[in-house]
């Protein structure tokens, strides 16, 4: 079963390193080999540097350790991962623009798709928001990468 996943928002420090660290902590507890992440942003606003201290601390509660330095998302990254995973719909529409093949677009898909606890369509952006909204993030990215996992080990 080896997978490789990249989770994708737009500026690679708020929610898709969330969900990069979220996903990485559940492989790990789970024990699964062959299951990789990483993630990226559409936009290169911020490239190497480590995730907002906001989402940072709201995840450290959480339990969960740090990771990651952000970085843009290149058309190499649709053919070197198996599943591309947007955000929000913005980060979809460009994402699916880098496509150039129908294998290529197939991977793309909305990460809220896996999400079973939440009934949002997208991951909203917490950048220029309060607490609420990094807890909100947190909330969904926990629910989308349990089920992920679980759509991964059972297909
Ligand atoms: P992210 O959040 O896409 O979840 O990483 C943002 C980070 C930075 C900006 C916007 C959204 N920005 O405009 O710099």
């Amino acid at each position: 079963m080896p997978k490789r996943v990249l989770f994708v928002c737009l500026g690679n420090i708020c929610r898709s390193p969330a969900a990069d660290i979220v996903f990485r902590e559940l492989v790990k507890k789970r024990g699964l080999a062959g299951l990789s992440c990483d993630s990226a942003g559409t936009s290169n606003y911020h490239p190497g540097k480590k995730p907002d201290a906001r989402m940072s601390a709201t995840l450290e509660k959480r339990g969960y350790p740090i990771v990651g330095t952000a970085r843009q998302i290149t058309r190499a990254d649709l053919d070197e991962f198996d599943l591309i995973l947007t955000m929000d719909d913005e980060n979809l529409h460009n994402v699916r623009k880098l496509a150039r093949t129908e294998a290529q677009k197939e991977r793309i898909r909305p990460f809220t798709d896996f999400c079973t606890r939440h009934s949002q369509k997208e991951v909203p952006d917490p950048y220029y928001g309060g607490q609420d909204g990094f807890e909100l993030v947190a909330d969904l990215i926990e629910d989308g990468c349990e089920g992920l996992l679980n759509d991964l080990v059972t297909s």
